[in-house]
């Protein structure tokens, strides 16, 4: 894999093509609720307008082919991004179809622009060759610094690696040393924290993790899910809840707090990515906070969380010291795990040699 900030070649007047992830909650009129992903963005772009290359950002908000567009457009993150990165940031709203070319061409050095939420056109998620030629006229090269859609096989990700000269930003270098950390020698205990809903990316993934970690602690939507599937004998490896707090299995209750936590407390790798139970509503995220505090109270351990409501849940606990490693992923995390790796935009990534 080709990183950029290892390109020894000047970048100067090159337009840099950037996909970023910026997919945080919105409010009702699409503003951020949240700004960690936002913020990381930040790293690789302000090593590229030192650089005094011209930006064209993209990225995605949310699933507007099933929701409608309606909030999902990225001109408030535009906003904030600017706000954020104390820099102009001007938002292209046209469809991609319809930007002439010329507009980034005449771009000054250093400037940056956000196109608009690329799954408006279905064309993104279809990893559409087409769509992707149409971005490649935008720009010399190829920057992909959104380690969150990685194991997703869309046009930005993938499709867009095989036409230009492509290369990873410093916040997808950094997510990659702190996850094949964990992949190549984790330090034993190895326990792995899965919660939250998203139940077709993460159910594949429970098992697929038997052969790194130790033992697998299911909690949230998806041990409902998994008990509805499977039952709830525990195994070796997979530690299921023992008792909730409510008969709609909405937090996990104070036994398997403290059985989670038991083995929390042993480990010497930590990965944890989901809520514990219904977190958005009091008391639902004690199971939550109670593990957040666990993690962080075995500060001899590897520790790595990732995904947007565990990120909450340690920041809103002032924790985020106390953790190694904070990904910007929530699934993309579990997969590169599970698949040892082979996320579609990494191996797209890893094989692109094109020269500028
Ligand atoms: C995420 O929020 O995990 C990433 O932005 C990917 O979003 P997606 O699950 O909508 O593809």
């Amino acid at each position: 894999m080709r990183y950029i900030k290892d390109y020894t070649s000047s970048l100067e007047g090159k337009c840099v093509l950037v996909r970023i992830d910026v997919n945080e909650p919105v409010d009702e009129r699409g503003y951020p609720q949240d700004t960690f992903r936002i913020k990381k963005s930040l790293e690789t772009i302000n090593f590229l307008r030192e650089a005094g290359a011209k930006i064209i950002l993209i990225a995605h908000l949310g699933d507007p082919q099933k929701d409608g567009r309606e909030g999902l457009s990225l001109e408030p993150i535009s906003k904030v991004l600017g706000q954020v990165g104390a820099f102009e940031i001007k938002f292209i709203s046209e469809n991609i179809d319809d930007i002439h070319p010329n507009v980034i061409k005449n771009m000054l050095n250093s400037e940056v622009v956000l196109l608009e939420n690329l799954r408006f056109d279905s064309r993104e998620e279809e990893n559409s060759q087409e769509f992707a030629k149409i971005l490649e006229q935008f720009a010399d090269l190829y920057v992909s610094d959104a380690f969150s859609v990685m194991h997703r096989k869309h046009s930005s990700v993938v499709a867009i690696t095989e036409i230009l000269p492509s290369f990873g930003g410093l916040v997808l270098e950094q997510e990659l040393d702190a996850l094949n950390y964990i992949l190549n020698n984790p330090n034993k205990p190895a326990v792995a924290i899965i919660g939250g809903a998203k139940i077709s990316t993460k159910l594949p993934v429970i098992k697929a993790l038997e052969s790194i970690f130790d033992n697998i602690l299911v909690g949230g939507k998806i041990a409902n899910e998994y008990i509805d599937e499977y039952g709830v004998a525990q195994n070796e490896k997979i530690i299921l809840p023992i008792d909730f707090i409510d008969k709609e299995r909405y937090d996990i209750g104070p036994k398997t707090r403290e059985l989670f936590a038991s083995y929390i407390s042993q480990a010497s790798t930590v990965i944890w990515n989901g809520p514990m139970g219904w977190f958005e509503q009091n008391p639902y995220d004690e199971g939550t906070e109670f593990i957040a505090k666990a993690i962080a109270e075995n500060e001899a351990s590897y520790s790595v969380i990732g995904g947007g409501e565990t990120i909450d849940e340690v920041h809103n606990l002032h924790q985020e010291s106390k953790i190694d490693f904070i990904s910007t992923g929530g699934g993309a995390m579990l997969e590169y795990i599970a698949t040892k790796g082979q996320l579609p935009g990494i191996k797209a990534l890893a094989s692109n040699n094109l020269d500028i």
